[in-house]
């Protein structure tokens, strides 16, 4: 069986088109990326989706009374998709407890830092202040905390003496278009299991 995927986004969607990629080139078998939600209207992500035929939906927070309400109106968009997965890249907003509960352990988000060090905005920018030798990046499932949720993967990468921020953050991204993919296949292969906040690779 198919699992329909929802990709939901706020930039430039790197993360979204290496999971695009990884569908098209077979290395994820059984999904398709069924909508593109963003809460940014000229997200470039939306873009992407666009160029794959994917559906793309811009839902305005403006136009909501709050979180509650704007979420509601994305939980119809990701009901009328039929979706089974739900995937956070770069979208800048905390997930709802209505949307959470929905999707409860379908939800997954991509960090670029090792959790649970340096949550939160400009991960990378804040693992470089502070002087660590290793970071890298984190899938993992979302809770209603923020980044708090069961690891899925994590990669670490080195912190190079001649490093700017902007290095960091790029070798960082390269890891994260690798193990964003990979969990994603773990979870539509069915070998990802939950035990309180330990995910098992079954
Ligand atoms: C990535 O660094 C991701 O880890 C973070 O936001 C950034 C999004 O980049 N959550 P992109 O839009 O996928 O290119």
């Amino acid at each position: 069986m198919t699992t329909n995927i929802a990709v939901l986004v706020s930039g430039r969607g790197s993360n979204l088109q290496s999971i695009i990629d990884n569908i098209e080139n077979g290395y994820i078998k059984d999904a398709k990326v069924s909508v593109v939600v963003s809460d940014v209207g000229d997200a470039y992500a939306l873009e992407r989706a666009r160029n794959h035929g994917i559906t793309d939906v811009f839902v305005d927070p403006s136009d909501y009374s709050g979180k509650q309400e704007y979420e509601k109106e994305v939980m119809e968009v990701l009901k009328d998709n039929d979706v089974g997965l739900v995937l956070l890249a770069g979208y800048m907003r905390l997930v709802g407890k209505d949307l959470i509960a929905a999707y409860r352990n379908r939800i997954i988000n991509i960090h670029p830092a090792l959790l649970p060090s340096f949550k939160g905005l400009h991960a990378q920018q804040q693992a470089f202040d502070y002087g660590v030798k290793v970071s890298g990046c984190t899938v993992h499932f979302v809770d209603e905390g923020m980044d708090t949720g069961p690891i899925i993967i994590q990669k670490c990468v080195p912190v190079l003496d001649t490093d700017t921020a902007d290095d960091l953050a790029a070798r960082i991204l390269e890891q994260e278009h690798k193990i964003f993919p990979e969990a994603v296949k773990l979870f539509v292969e069915g070998k990802l299991k939950v035990e309180g906040r330990i995910v098992v690779h079954t």
